[in-house]
């Protein structure tokens, strides 16, 4: 075979909380997400005692998806996706989350959401946690540090694996489920308390989100056997800095830190090296057997992975030589550029993941993140010429091309990040853009929303309709 299957999913994805907006219309509640404001590129985004007048949050409005869904949809369909990723913000469908009952204007607009998509032949792809559960349930409960979310969250996902049954067809239990070790708000809900066994907390916590995930595929699959239900990794691509065996070990280490998520997802059970990390740090973590069956039944149909660059790892490091990246970082490779954010691009570092991933586990992959965050400007005549961006994104598809025909992966789809420019969840910016449309609004939350098609937008589209072939 010397092109992609027709079948391939070609696509973008976003998250509710980045992109939608009306943050506390049709009766949603307050996020997670809902409570950071706007950082910067360096300077970390607060994490507010509630929603406080005054502050810059950006997520709120974010791009007003909310009520701009038909327009955009609609620029979907003329570059031509095939599918859409989103995510189903949880407090538009349980604004506290420990109601019983749903929120049937929160489940009517996801309806009307994914029918305006599949009106234009676009698959909705939904991730069912993407940084933003109820902010409710981390005051009352702790968020993930809690077992009581397991039951919060299946409650969630039986409410819309059902509502939707009809309509979607593919589904994420957790976004970038190894998030919750090294930035533990976003995913979890975590903020620690003094005195805190924080490695502990971090890892019960992230034994309760495998365990529900576990039970979320069970479910899922108990209410549409047709369904196909992956987990989202965010794929921290690490090279051994030089051949010293020692820089090779660290980078082994490294790449267990989220291969421990995928390895339970996949495999069924817990690796020997995590049973053993817990050992050594004196990790208090109860596996029960009534968890082991669940984890053993409840595994993936694929793996759906965010990759935007790779880093190295050093057995014995430095300060300085700290590179940056999305959220898990490591070290700077002196071969690799970097975008205006610091994050090393590396193409071939994408051949390379699909490759140990595939080797690893032998399931479907999916990319479903990569993308370049970057500043765009107007030209004169009103048009963005984001080349750089295209660029980024030729040599992408170029390398996954090759994983694909001559490596032999087994690849579902692609959806670059942010295909509408949207709020980073790193930063809180507006001005650090992924999409193929610009959205006008600042990071004070200036702008007119106005969406205008950059040079990429026309690329890809031509990438899409060719199936690949003409990037
Ligand atoms: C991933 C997330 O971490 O990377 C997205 O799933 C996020 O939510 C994306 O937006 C890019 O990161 P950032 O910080 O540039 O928005």
């Amino acid at each position: 075979m010397s092109r992609l299957s027709e079948n391939f999913l070609w696509g973008g994805a976003t998250a509710a909380n980045q992109f939608e907006g009306g943050w506390n219309k049709g009766g949603k509640g307050v996020s997670v997400s809902d409570v950071m404001t706007a950082g910067a590129y360096g300077v970390d985004r607060q994490i507010t005692d509630g929603v406080i007048e005054g502050m810059n949050y950006p997520n709120h409005e974010a791009i007003d998806f909310y009520s701009r869904y038909k327009e955009d949809i609609e620029l979907f369909a003329e570059m031509g996706f095939k599918c859409f990723r989103t995510s189903i913000a949880w407090t538009r469908i349980f604004p506290n989350g420990d109601e019983t009952e749903p929120n049937e204007e929160g489940l009517k607009f996801y309806d009307d959401v994914f029918d305006e998509c599949l009106k234009h032949n676009i698959e909705p792809v939904i991730t069912i946690s993407h940084f933003e559960m109820p902010y409710h349930l981390v005051k009352e409960y702790g968020g993930w540090r809690n077992p009581k979310m397991i039951e919060f969250y299946l409650n969630f996902c039986e409410t819309v694996y059902k509502r939707y049954k009809n309509k979607v067809k593919y589904w994420m239990t957790f976004n970038e489920i190894n998030m919750i070790i090294r930035k533990p708000w976003k995913p979890g809900g975590i903020k620690f308390e003094e005195g805190e066994n924080q490695l502990e907390v971090k890892y019960r916590a992230a034994h309760y989100m495998l365990v529900a995930s576990a039970k979320s595929v069970v479910l899922g699959k108990s209410i549409n056997p047709d369904c196909t239900i992956g987990t989202m990794l965010l794929h921290t691509t690490s090279y051994a800095a030089t051949c010293n065996p020692d820089n090779v070990m660290a980078q082994v280490k490294k790449m267990h830190e989220a291969y421990f998520f995928t390895d339970v997802q996949v495999r069924g059970k817990y690796p020997n090296y995590q049973l053993k990390f817990m050992e050594r740090n004196n990790l208090n973590i109860e596996i029960t057997d009534e968890d082991k069956e669940i984890l053993k039944r409840g595994t993936v149909d694929f793996i759906g992975f965010s990759y935007y660059s790779s880093s190295i790892e050093i057995a014995d490091p430095t300060d300085e030589e700290k590179s940056e990246g999305n959220e898990i970082k490591g070290y700077k490779n002196p071969l690799l550029k970097s975008s205006e954010w610091g994050w090393q691009i590396d193409p071939v570092g994408l051949r390379i993941t699909l490759n140990w991933l595939y080797d690893r586990y032998d399931i479907p992959l999916f990319v479903v993140e990569n993308g370049i965050g970057a500043i765009d400007e107007f030209e004169e005549d009103g048009t963005i010429n984001d080349d750089y961006r295209i660029d980024y994104f030729r040599k992408h598809i170029e390398e996954m091309k090759k994983a694909v025909l001559e490596d032999g992966v087994d690849l579902m789809g692609y959806t670059p990040w942010g295909c509408i420019d949207l709020v980073s969840a790193g930063t809180g910016e507006m001005k650090k853009r992924y999409g193929f449309i610009h959205v006008d609004k600042d990071n004070d939350g200036n702008g007119t929303l106005a969406r205008t098609r950059k040079n990429s937008f026309y690329w890809y589209k031509k990438c899409i309709e060719s199936n690949g072939e003409i990037i």
